[in-house]
């Protein structure tokens, strides 16, 4: 069973939950002061010309936003729904308006609700753009999202860019786009966006990944004879769910961005992060009390209170999810329990894919127990199918 600690505050949370519950337990724990601290610690150890932006896909809750807004420097959407969301609870905080497919309702929008900048996605896009500030006399800023070819493609299991995806534009339309620019007043390029890939643990092969993001930018302001002043480097830093005692190394991140960055230091670029999975996964905690135990052939079960339609993370990931158990000591005499076995988790759905994590040994198991699923703050209860099986939602507590 994979070991690390989960906070004294949490566990009474739920303890205290599951004995206030009519019904087995199945909740939402989220820790904000843990929230807190873990942001405050990355944005101060970067350097001087970079931001930190929430993606907010990562977890939109309120309590979460409200939490990160005086933290980091904005938030970036990827919808018009998250844009609307975010301006109605934050009508100043700086917003980025990014992702593929956006509707001309939606761009015409970002232009009338003060966001700062948009990422343009495809010559189209900037076309629409165009045609939509002009109509509305209003000058906006925009990056180009760009799908770099890398000779070597970036290795994470979620790959945007560095080959054939449907996001951003390739090299290639840089020229055009730079045509369309020129044939209008109100689209002011900043600069260009990055975001080639999700999961990424490894803080050199990112550091070296910006490092060529970097280059390359240097490389279009002489081609071009552009003068840019943003480069947005994404998000896509992972949490390592496999191993939960090795994470990204944010130490090493920024000790090593603050020597690539001083290579351009003769460069006026501000460099932004849109990072979400690494911000958010670690404050949430998904419990899920123990309803039955039983064993099919050579192969334990253990059926939780709620399942994939609330926390699909290990299903939308194929992975074991880290978990701990909490014990409760409270199951009857007549009720199963399990100890020195290998267990699979799974949930209350009507399908073999309902599954939390396969096989994976513990010491011991009961009926009532709190099985406590970590790093359940980020794409979690947001990327679930809820309405499978008309489940009730989980309860959701935000420890303040
Ligand atoms: C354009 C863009 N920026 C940022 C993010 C956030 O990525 P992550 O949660 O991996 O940091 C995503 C995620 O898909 C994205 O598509």
């Amino acid at each position: 069973m994979p070991v690390s600690d989960i906070p004294n505050r949490v566990e009474q949370v739920a303890r205290d939950l599951k004995a206030e519950s009519r019904d087995p337990l199945c909740a939402y724990i989220y820790d904000l002061p843990a929230l807190r601290t873990h942001i405050a610690r990355i944005v101060q150890a970067l350097p001087d010309n970079c931001d930190m932006f929430y993606a907010v896909k990562a977890n939109p809750t309120l309590p979460v936003l409200q939490t990160l807004a005086p933290l980091v420097h904005g938030f970036e959407v990827a919808s018009g729904g998250e844009l609307d969301w975010v301006r109605t609870h934050f009508p100043t905080i700086p917003v980025i308006f990014g992702g593929p497919g956006k509707l001309e309702s939606e761009l015409d929008d970002a232009l009338a609700r003060n966001v700062e900048v948009i990422h343009v996605e495809s010559l189209l896009e900037l076309r629409r753009l165009c045609t939509l500030a002009e109509r509305r006399n209003h000058t906006q800023d925009i990056l180009l999202r760009i799908n770099l070819e890398l000779d070597t493609a970036p290795s994470t299991r979620l790959t945007m860019g560095g080959l054939p995806t449907p996001f951003g534009m390739e090299e290639g339309c840089i020229d055009e786009a730079l045509r369309i620019l020129a044939h209008q007043a109100r689209i002011r390029l900043r600069g260009f966006h990055f975001h080639l890939l999700s999961h990424q643990l490894d803080a050199q092969r990112h550091l070296d990944l910006i490092d060529r993001y970097l280059a390359t930018v240097q490389r279009w302001e002489q081609e071009f004879g552009l003068t840019i002043d943003q480069i947005n480097v994404g998000g896509g830093i992972g949490i390592n769910y496999l191993e939960p005692s090795h994470q990204f190394d944010w130490e090493g991140f920024t000790g090593g961005l603050a020597e690539v960055l001083a290579r351009y230091q003769h460069r006026p670029w501000r460099i932004r992060f849109e990072c979400g999975r690494a911000l958010t996964a670690a404050c949430g905690y998904y419990v899920a009390e123990v309803l039955d135990i039983k064993a099919c052939g050579e192969e334990w079960f253990a059926i939780c209170r709620g399942g994939t339609h609330h926390f699909r993370t290990p299903a939308a990931q194929s992975h074991n999810h880290p978990f701990q158990i909490l014990k409760t000591g409270d199951n009857q005499r007549d009720e199963p329990a399990v100890a020195k076995q290998s267990i699979t988790l799974v949930g209350q759905l009507c399908t073999p894919k309902d599954v939390f994590a396969r096989q994976v040994p513990i010491p011991s198991l009961s009926v009532g127990d709190l099985v406590t699923f970590e790093y359940a703050g980020a794409y979690a209860w947001n990327i679930s199918h809820q309405q499978f099986l008309m489940h009730p939602a989980p309860q959701e507590v935000f420890i303040e």
